[in-house]
């Protein structure tokens, strides 16, 4: 791990330790990967402004999210088969989350189930829900969230229907991997993954076992999500879940202000704004372009989240400079757990937070909560 110096370090290293079934699953946007590459080529157009002579030797990027203390402006995103970039990746990334002092999400689609996690770690984590047609099932789910005592609940709001990845499809994404010819040459190549999946705590989807649907390919994702996922989801569901949640809700997938509006009406606590990292709507605009409108509209009404796109802790400068309180890091933490497990995860917080706290002294902030539109170079900044 020594000469990892940024996440594009540990993504190249993931992508020649982790089978490419697994890599290209977490790379991959939806269709043409239009909005995929949107979310970069935007936070590269946003530029800082940078000031001298301000007295930077006391910098704190502590804060809260969502109400719970965090001392980095960043939870982890929820992820879907992190046990399959590592054995037990869900475990190790909520772990390397708590010794970081941040808030770790884990996803419904995990390798690891709630009670895995719950076992494994001394401090509470997140729980993503995604809403099933088989409410008494998601109602469990919850439940198992509520007896795990997990902090938040995460709603995701924008995945009821999947986009397509072209990639998933070709490969024959399942788990444990389908055992085509392909498959297994590859994963000759990579023996310590297969070791550490081998010994992991679990080879398929961990909260959903034991749930036996009628039908179909149960390994595979995509027969979850269009066989299983309720397209008929709407705000009501939202009050559903609010009567049976009894903590912290956080909606996660909002992205056009007329929902953010709505989803500020709701009593969440917090709303992430996001396009699911360019894998659901191509075709639509960067997350990061549409943050500033729904902040102006909603931002003092209810607590802005955002992901999509950070590679980098000036991608997190730049979010919370547009209007979000806290973010999500996706993609850029998977590539740490793929690269080297815990510590790989470890890796990738530790260079966000580095790059963040660098990134403050140079734009004259010494704390998170003063960082706003004066660090971006609107035209006016450098006269
Ligand atoms: C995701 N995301 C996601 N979101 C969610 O609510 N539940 C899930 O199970 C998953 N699974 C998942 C798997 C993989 C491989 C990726 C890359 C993403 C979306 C995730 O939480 C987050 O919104 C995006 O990753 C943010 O985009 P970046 O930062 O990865 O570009
Ligand atoms: C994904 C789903 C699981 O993005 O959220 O793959």
């Amino acid at each position: 791990m020594k000469t990892m110096t940024c996440i594009e370090d540990l993504r190249q290293l993931a992508s020649r330790k982790v089978p490419r079934a697994f890599f290209d699953y977490v790379e991959a946007g939806s269709y043409a990967e239009e909005t995929l590459r949107a979310n970069r080529t935007d936070f590269e157009q946003i530029k800082f402004s940078q000031r001298v002579l301000v007295d930077a030797s006391n910098r704190d990027l502590s804060t809260t999210i969502a109400g719970e203390p965090a001392k980095l402006p960043f939870a982890l995103a929820p992820i879907g088969l992190c046990g399959m970039q590592h054995g037990d990746g869900e475990i190790l990334a909520c772990r390397a989350a708590h010794e970081a002092g941040i808030p770790f999400c884990l996803s419904t689609m995990s390798i690891c189930s709630i009670e895995d996690v719950a076992e494994s770690v001394d401090k509470p984590f997140w729980f993503q829900v995604y809403v099933m047609k088989d409410r008494g099932f998601t109602r469990s789910l919850i439940d198992r969230a509520i007896a795990a005592k997990c902090s938040a609940l995460v709603l995701t709001v924008d995945l009821q229907v999947l986009g397509q990845r072209h990639c998933d499809i070709r490969n024959g994404m399942t788990v444990p991997p389908e055992l085509k010819l392909k498959n297994l040459l590859d994963i000759m190549t990579k023996p310590a993954w297969a070791l550490s999946v081998l010994h992991g705590k679990r080879k398929s989807f961990g909260n959903l076992a034991g749930y036996v649907p009628d039908q179909g390919n149960i390994n595979s994702l995509s027969y979850w999500i269009a066989n299983q996922f309720d397209p008929a989801l709407t705000w009501k569901d939202v009050e559903w879940i609010k009567g049976i949640w009894p903590g912290t809700l956080i909606l996660k997938g909002i992205f056009n202000v007329a929902d953010a509006r709505i989803a500020a009406q709701t009593g969440a606590a917090a709303m992430v704004v996001s396009n699911h990292g360019g894998r659901q709507l191509d075709g639509a605009c960067s997350a990061i372009s549409v943050l500033p409108h729904i902040a102006d509209a909603v931002g003092s009404d209810i607590e802005i989240m955002f992901d999509s796109g950070i590679r980098s802790g000036q991608d997190v400068m730049r979010a919370l400079a547009l209007g979000a309180r806290s973010c999500l890091i996706g993609r850029a933490y998977v590539y740490g757990l793929g690269a080297g497990g815990r510590k790989g995860v470890l890796r990738a917080i530790d260079i966000l937070r580095r790059e963040l706290d660098v990134t403050m002294a140079l734009t004259g902030v010494n704390r998170v909560e003063a960082i706003g539109r004066q660090v971006i170079a609107d035209g006016k900044a450098y006269f």
